[in-house]
């Protein structure tokens, strides 16, 4: 088998063959397809696209690229999420305790923030002393005894994806269906979940734009995950603003946690729900989603949730007591209220802007070697739709030092847009697909 063949049947329309994807898989994890042939087949797919089988193929040879985790000692469903990448988007630390509670079991690898977008493992690290580092056999036992344990990756897993990940970054091949979805479901499958949800985030923080292509994407990772076995579903999300008001490690730890107690509902609630109820009726813990969503609720209501997220902290090495008082997570020195300069309506919030400015103030990373501090961030006081008198606060900065605050205050300002007239709040949950 020769690759220049498969590029030019891939050009010309054809078919490849399961055989074929994995020869190429593998030959490039192992070095012996050079870039440059992967870089031309990465671009004949991006305009040829593929057939579910192929994708499928991709996906599975892409999986097998490396090590595949071992979930069964760990009883009962095993549930996993994953969102494509918001801003201020917190939702593992509120939906894995709320599930956790429910009886599902959270055995969950996440991964750190890049650039604009933050990560659940930054955020866990502003708990004092937790450590996202266990081995593979307390991580097993962690999730057994308390239902959920949040890790970094330890196994080598899908390295074929690091690779390619990397290639499609420098040639203009990311937006291309087949290969985002086998890039995310072959990490997702090699993590052995039986029950995956997943948040496919539209708008103009998000990587799919329109909500035409954020469906065509959800239903081929949905697809794929049911192709190969796996109880699926995904759902839409608006990523026209950040998610809830928070913006930045601790702060969005203490807003997971403001929501977990009950004291914060909005959209960030409704989104745990909607994905909740997803994961206990794919499970068979609920009948309907309806049922689904009061188990929820419950969890909720009844603090049982919220001890879920302090079993996890202790257990990986944190103070269970962080969680009910959160005065010893990470506080900034520095609170800076960016007031309105005119009023109006807020009309849009560029959430990667206020991303931006999170990472500039020193919460996000813009390589993956820079340090962060996860007491910086934004704190969003108004939000799309709301009305602005002048002089009203938009925003708080939180900062390491008043000089930080003032050189972020006009990049945050230029994130919103107001309006005169009153704003139509475009739908949360555009979409579900099952
Ligand atoms: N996220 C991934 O993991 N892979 C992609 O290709 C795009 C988003």
């Amino acid at each position: 088998m020769r690759m220049t063949d498969l590029i030019s049947k891939k050009r010309d329309g054809g078919e490849l063959s399961g055989e074929e994807i994995n020869f190429m898989i593998q030959g490039y994890t192992q070095g012996e397809i050079p870039d440059y042939q992967m870089s031309a087949m990465c671009m004949a797919i991006l305009f040829r696209g593929m057939n579910d089988r192929e994708i499928l193929d991709l996906t599975m040879s892409m999986m097998h690229s490396g090590d595949v985790m071992d979930l069964s000692a760990i009883d009962g469903v095993k549930a996993d999420k994953h969102s494509t990448g918001g801003v201020g988007d917190k939702t593992s630390l509120v939906l894995c305790p709320m599930v956790a509670a429910c009886g599902v079991k959270i055995a969950k690898m996440s991964g750190r923030g890049l650039g604009h977008t933050g990560g659940t493992l930054d955020k866990l690290e502003s708990f004092p002393g937790l450590s996202i580092s266990i081995s593979d056999e307390q991580f097993v036992e962690n999730v057994n005894r308390c239902g959920i344990a949040i890790i970094g990756q330890t196994a080598d897993i899908v390295p074929a994806d690091k690779l390619l990940y990397a290639l499609r970054d420098v040639t203009g091949t990311v937006p291309s269906i087949p290969l985002i979805v086998s890039s995310i479901m072959s990490k997702k499958l090699a993590s052995g979940a039986d029950v995956i949800v997943l948040d496919v985030k539209c708008g103009s923080g998000a990587f799919m734009k329109t909500e035409d292509e954020a469906a065509e994407l959800a239903r081929g990772l949905t697809r794929v995950g049911r192709l190969a076995g796996r109880k699926c579903a995904a759902v839409i999300t608006d990523m026209d603003q950040p998610l809830g008001n928070a913006v930045g490690n601790a702060l969005e730890v203490k807003e997971a946690i403001a929501v977990l107690k009950g004291e914060e509902k909005g959209e960030l609630l409704e989104l745990c729900l909607r994905i909740g109820s997803l994961i206990l009726t794919e499970g068979g813990l609920a009948e309907s989603l309806e049922d689904a969503e009061k188990m929820l609720l419950q969890a909720i209501e009844s603090g049982a949730a919220l001890k879920k997220l302090s079993q996890m902290v202790e257990a990986q090495g944190g103070c269970a007591d962080d969680v009910y008082d959160t005065s010893r997570l990470p506080e900034a020195p520095v609170k800076y209220a960016l007031k309105a300069e005119e009023s109006g309506y807020i009309s849009r919030i560029d959430a990667e802007g206020v991303g931006l400015v999170s990472m500039h103030l020193g919460g996000g990373r813009a390589t993956k070697e820079s340090d962060i501090d996860l007491s910086v961030g934004v704190l969003l006081n108004k939000k799309l739709g709301d009305r602005v008198e002048v002089g009203e606060t938009l925003a708080i900065i939180h900062a390491a030092s008043e000089e930080s605050a003032v050189n972020q205050a006009e990049n945050l300002r230029a994130c919103f847009t107001l309006s005169a007239e009153p704003v139509e709040l475009p739908a949360f949950i555009k979409g579900i697909v099952r």
